[in-house]
């Protein structure tokens, strides 16, 4: 089992379910030409995140860590005409190389994209009412998980689908001695969850064109 063979079989599943789309290929190329890190989630992946948030019936949206915007514009693909989608970015020139992915897939007037430290900016999109939202993905600074997990809590919907990127991490998770603050954010989300009566949750391990990671699904209301 090697990566090499999770990337073949990522083309291969992309190749046939994952419909090519001009904004989204250009953003990959786009946010690589800029520098950006390629951490963005993977098409298959990102349309999973499509598919859960139509099952949803999403009509507002949360993203924490928006990049260049890959999976944005994936989200904001799953928005019907009068939906909002609001996304958080620190970095000044990720939230720029996203504002002009997100105009070339045509998303501008629905997503409302925030400058700033995720911390900060929440109390903000609490205060000016944007919720309640149906569905949160977290893909931000592991470290804040847990903050950005009672963030999301709170600004959700009973039935609300919350997704948390790469809470796997190599398996390092499982690992109660590990010195990566990473992943220690992610052992104290999952101790959080486990403790926490208002919302039903699981995390799938996953391998493909990134690796070995996974997410966490969590449904607001027990
Ligand atoms: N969701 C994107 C990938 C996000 S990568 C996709 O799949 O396409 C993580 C992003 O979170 C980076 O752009 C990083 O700058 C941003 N980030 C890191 N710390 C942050 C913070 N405290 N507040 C807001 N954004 C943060
Ligand atoms: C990293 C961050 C991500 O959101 C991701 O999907 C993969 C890697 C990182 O910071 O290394
Ligand atoms: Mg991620």
């Amino acid at each position: 089992m090697s990566q090499d063979l999770w990337t073949a079989v990522d083309d291969y599943i992309e190749e046939l379910l994952v419909a090519p789309d001009a904004a989204l290929d250009a953003a990959r190329e786009a946010s690589a030409a800029a520098g950006l890190p390629e951490i963005a989630v993977t098409p298959s992946q990102g349309k999973l995140l499509y598919l859960l948030a139509r099952m949803v019936r999403a009509r507002r949206i949360l993203e924490i860590g928006t990049l260049g915007g890959y999976s944005t514009i994936w989200l904001g693909r799953a928005l019907p005409p009068r939906g909002r989608l609001v996304t958080l970015e620190a970095d000044a020139k990720h939230f720029d190389v996203a504002r002009e992915n997100i105009a070339r897939a045509g998303l501008s007037k629905r997503v409302d994209q925030r400058l700033g430290l995720a911390l900060e900016t929440l109390p903000l999109v609490a205060a000016e009412g944007a919720g309640p939202f149906d569905f949160v993905f977290i893909d931000a600074d592991k470290e804040s998980s847990v903050e950005y997990f009672e963030w999301a809590l709170r600004l959700s919907r009973p039935g609300a689908a919350i997704v948390v990127d790469n809470v796997i991490r190599d398996g390092e998770v499982a690992d109660p001695e590990t010195e990566d603050e990473r992943v220690q954010g992610i052992r104290r989300l999952n101790e959080a969850l486990a403790r926490e009566s208002r919302v039903s949750a699981t995390t799938i391990q996953t391998v493909g064109s990134k690796g070995y990671d996974g997410f966490t699904l969590i449904l607001v209301g027990a």
